[in-house]
């Protein structure tokens, strides 16, 4: 499917963002490790999570959908998981694959584990290195290394001590799920602090969880207690409409009950450093915290994000890369070589794409710098055809450039925004009218 976008160059409104993908994954695979049901509310129902929903219905949990993002998985606890019938399919998501493996460490059976073309070509050698440690065995391509591949658990697993190379928080959660089967702690060291949505969540399942900084240690012998999780609105997908509100010269956009967990908000702290402004209205949250988020139009100016602030944002640096593209001077990535192995390298297919619109981006080996445009100059986007690379947060960036462009643009490859944002498509003609966004076969 491709997308035909129109400009418009004006959005207003307010909306609601579907659930958080990432902790709609741990709800679905911490339910089932638990004792007794746990009722998910606002569940991200986007191919990526709904993977990780079969998922442990395969390993044993029974999953009855009640409503619309509404589920209940009946937990079959750390013993109960039973050996999979049939290779298990990770689809497009990398977060399902690392925080499935941690779980399947601990279980003393085999599962065969695959995924599409992008997911298999991922590395997997950063969680399977650890795990191996731990006394797992895996036998896959490239030495285990690549999608498919085959594990076979163990319990108890063999405490470790991790220092990850990477500030990953797919690894951190790997390695704490298997150490929930561990004989003794289990502790992982960052370089610099990742999303901790796993150490909040096992916290509140009942886990022994301990964190110091950057280091983090699960103590396993606690059982984990089924209970309700109520899954924020994704920050990560509310980033595409707080861009496009803050390019809209005189709309504002609002989003309602988007998690604003501290570890997930680069994105607002890397728009107020470029001059948008951007009203935050604190609302009840229950173990995430939780805002309004209502951003108006302004000029941006260039910035630079690096250190600490990218893995705070990491999945949002497609979009604000078109927010970049429109500011006044330039904008340096720094420190962000782990956008090479997302979805798509993203360095590389943002450079690429931006390019066909008209705005020629710096491919630095760990980031990149976007021109920006000179004062006073219209749009930096020529309407162009652009390819999604199968990259779902590189196909909303571009649609977004696109509604900014001065002339139609045609996005290839559509399909893949439905692993995140199913919605997507129908929040863009919510704020921006029906016209701005066509998609066809
Ligand atoms: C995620 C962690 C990040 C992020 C991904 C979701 C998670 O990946 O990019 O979209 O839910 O743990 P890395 O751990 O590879 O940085």
């Amino acid at each position: 499917m491709n997308a035909i976008v129109r400009p418009v160059r004006r959005l207003a409104g307010t909306i609601g963002v579907p659930g958080d993908k990432s902790v709609s994954h741990r709800a679905a695979l911490l339910g089932a490790l638990a004792d007794g049901p746990t009722e998910v509310q606002g569940f991200l129902e986007g191919e990526d999570c709904l993977a990780t929903l079969r998922a442990v219905a395969a390993l044993g949990a029974e999953v009855a959908r009640k409503g619309p993002g509404h589920f209940v998985i009946q937990g079959v606890g750390m013993e109960g998981m039973t050996e999979p019938d049939d290779v298990v399919d990770c689809g497009n998501a990398g977060t399902m694959a690392r925080l499935l493996v941690g779980v399947l460490a601990g279980q003393p059976f085999v599962t065969v584990l695959t995924g599409d073309e992008s997911l298999r070509r991922r590395p997997m050698a950063r969680v399977m290195e650890p795990l191996t440690r731990m006394g797992a065995r895996v036998l896959g391509r490239k030495g285990g290394a690549r999608l498919p591949l085959a594990i076979a658990g163990k319990r108890p697993l063999e405490p470790i001590r991790h220092v990850s190379a990477v500030a990953s928080a797919q690894v951190k959660s790997s390695i704490l799920l298997a150490g929930l089967s561990a004989s003794g702690p289990v502790t992982v060291v960052e370089p610099t602090r990742s999303r901790d949505h796993t150490e909040r969540m096992l916290a509140a399942f009942g886990g022994d969880v301990q964190v110091e900084g950057e280091t983090v240690t699960v103590v396993p012998g606690r059982r984990l207690t089924g209970r309700l999780c109520r899954v924020p609105g994704d920050i990560s997908s509310a980033a595409f409409f707080l861009v496009a509100g803050a390019l809209s010269p005189d709309g504002a956009v609002t989003v309602r009950n988007v998690g604003v967990n501290p570890t997930r908000t680069g994105v607002v702290d890397v728009l107020e450093a470029m001059g948008a402004r951007i009203e935050v209205t604190s609302r009840d949250g229950d173990g995430e915290p939780i805002a309004d988020l209502r951003v108006g139009p302004g000029p941006l100016r260039g910035t630079e994000v690096g250190g600490t602030l990218v893995p705070r944002g990491i999945d949002e640096m497609p979009i604000l890369a078109v927010a970049a593209a429109c500011a006044e001077g330039p904008t340096l990535v720094r420190d962000a070589a782990e956008l090479r192995v997302k979805e798509s390298d993203r360095i590389r297919s943002l450079a690429s794409e931006l390019a066909k619109m008209g705005v020629v981006i710096e491919e630095r080996p760990d980031g990149f710098r976007v021109p920006g445009r000179q004062a006073r100059a219209g749009t930096p986007f020529r309407g162009a055809r652009v390819s999604s690379w199968g990259d779902h947060r590189l196909a909303m960036a571009l649609v977004v450039a696109g509604l900014f462009a001065d002339g139609p643009t045609l996005v290839e490859g559509v399909d893949c925004i439905a692993t995140s944002y199913p919605d997507f498509v129908a929040t863009c003609h919510a704020l921006a009218g029906e016209e701005a966004v066509e998609v066809v076969a």
